[in-house]
């Protein structure tokens, strides 16, 4: 143990020095950790990246790091489990797996939105210099800036909307005209959003609205020598999977396509990333027994891990749930349960959804993808033919489901695990049966397509699947797409 000789004020200076303002409970964890207090003030300057205030929580994470550190082990439980050789390429930077706390109560789902106002208005802090609405009535300025979660948004007439903001002090009225009110019809309710505007009596007239966003090219472009290729909703286990689309895609992973330039494609592989709905599952929509070929969850993922066991086993493959699998419904969803896990070969790695996936530098944040059916229901120049238009959507509001009580169950976790709050390099999601790619400020996007052709449900709901696309991405360099069904 180190007996360290400091005081509360010398913290407090340090970190004053490096811009911040650090909440007393962290100044006292600080103290009393056995680590020197300048490497804990460094990263935890870090790990805040332009955060208003310190939280001990934040402090505590660093703590927890730094001990994981000098033990030599990753932080996630699931890292533990790994050879040497891998603890080196992948590392799973935030997943639920192993750590859900919640038991849905009101505390729970107090605590889960505060998580979500804290995390989201500290992103936006760096642009907004936000008053507290209840002091709006009370200053002498013209102009003003707040932060709050949209509460509701109301089309007043043509060229007018009205959008409730609240924050932790109270609401206020902001209307938004022209071009603001075009962009305030699009919002969801329930994301977190600064407006700047001017004071007109107890209201707001909006000059912007400014969501927390991702910065301009991400992270910057990392280029890799190697191929990444993204896949989802396989639905082993339905009587529309596509079997034969599946044996040729293996085949081609497998290096035996018998074509050369898409072998030199498949020789670039690396790693292979699946988003969920592994299985179909058994009672996920009604009269979906009459659409099983295989009507046991156990056979289900047994006949799915027997599958992914043909494919080539310097493959890395990291596995994550939908909402077909067996595993809770709402999100964040932890890995699959060990006893469905256990049946798949060592190469394949299951984390939960979403999960933050680092591989050899490049972050790639996997989402199922649930909530693109509730933005693409609500923004009506958004489709499911370009679902990667939907995506870019959750970065903009840093948020993977922003509408809550809709068609995406969430569970009330104390730390919102849906916040953005790493920009990543990729995103990759599924769920919506189609395919797109794109870019939007340096982050690939990518939604990956099926392997089942359309059910009965889909025909219902007028969802057009498009099966067997893959894409096949270098980072910083080419993206492919291969069709495997036609
Ligand atoms: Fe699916």
């Amino acid at each position: 143990m180190v007996i360290k000789n400091i005081d509360t004020k010398t913290v407090v200076a340090k970190f004053a020095v490096n811009g911040y303002n650090v909440h007393p409970d962290a100044v006292r964890l600080i103290i009393s950790s056995s680590f020197d207090v300048d490497v804990l003030v460094r990263e935890t300057c870090a790990k805040c990246n332009g955060a208003f205030i310190v939280t001990p929580e934040e402090v505590s994470e660093v703590i927890k790091e730094l001990q994981s550190r000098m033990r030599g082990e990753e932080i996630n439980p699931v890292n533990i489990r790994r050879t040497a050789e891998r603890r080196e390429e992948i590392r799973v930077l935030k997943d639920v797996t192993g750590r859900s706390a919640c038991r849905g109560t009101v505390e729970d789902f107090v605590a889960y939105f505060n998580s979500r106002f804290e995390k989201l208005s500290r992103i936006l802090r760096n642009r907004v210099k936000a008053i507290p609405v209840a002091s709006i009535s009370k200053i002498k300025a013209e102009t003003v800036e707040i932060i709050g979660f949209v509460n509701s948004v109301r089309e007043l007439n043509e060229n007018r909307a009205m959008i409730e903001v609240e924050d932790r002090t109270g609401r206020v009225r902001v209307y938004a005209e022209g071009k603001i009110k075009e962009q305030a019809m699009e919002l969801f309710g329930d994301e977190v959003i600064g407006i700047t505007g001017r004071i007109a009596g107890r209201s707001i007239i909006a000059d912007r609205i400014v969501f927390p966003d991702i910065p301009l090219n991400g992270n910057g472009k990392v280029r890799r020598d190697f191929s990444i290729v993204f896949i989802s909703d396989i639905h082993f286990g339905s009587n529309t999977f596509l079997h034969e689309s599946w044996k040729k895609f293996v085949s081609w992973i497998n290096c035996e396509s018998g074509n050369r330039k898409l072998d030199e494609i498949a020789e670039s592989v690396k790693y292979l990333f699946v988003a969920g709905d592994v299985v179909d599952g058994i009672g996920v929509y009604p009269n979906q027994e009459k659409e099983l070929e295989i009507d046991d969850i156990n056979a289900q993922y047994e006949f799915a891990a027997e599958q992914f066991d043909r494919i080539r086993k310097d493959l890395k493959i990291i596995l994550s749930p939908g909402n077909h699998d067996a595993v809770r419904q709402a999100e964040p969803q932890p890995a699959l349960p060990k006893e469905f896990s256990s049946l798949f070969s060592s190469n394949v790695i299951h984390v939960g959804n979403p999960s933050y996936i680092d591989v050899e530098g490049v972050k790639v944040l996997m989402y199922h993808g649930r909530s693109l059916d509730d933005i693409i229901s609500r923004v009506s120049r958004l489709s499911y033919e370009k679902p990667h238009d939907a995506m870019v959507e959750l970065l903009k509001r840093r948020h993977l489901a922003p509408l809550y009580g809709e068609r995406s169950p969430i569970a009330p976790e104390k730390d919102d695990y849906l916040v953005v709050d790493d920009v990543p390099d990729i995103v990759h999601s599924g769920h919506v049966h189609t395919y797109g790619t794109g870019f939007y400020r340096g982050v690939f996007l990518v939604n990956s397509s099926t392997w089942q052709s359309q059910t009965e449900f889909q025909k219902k709901v007028n969802l057009n699947p498009m099966p067997g696309n893959v894409a096949i991405y270098q980072p910083g360099g080419n993206v492919y797409r291969l069709k495997f069904y036609s």
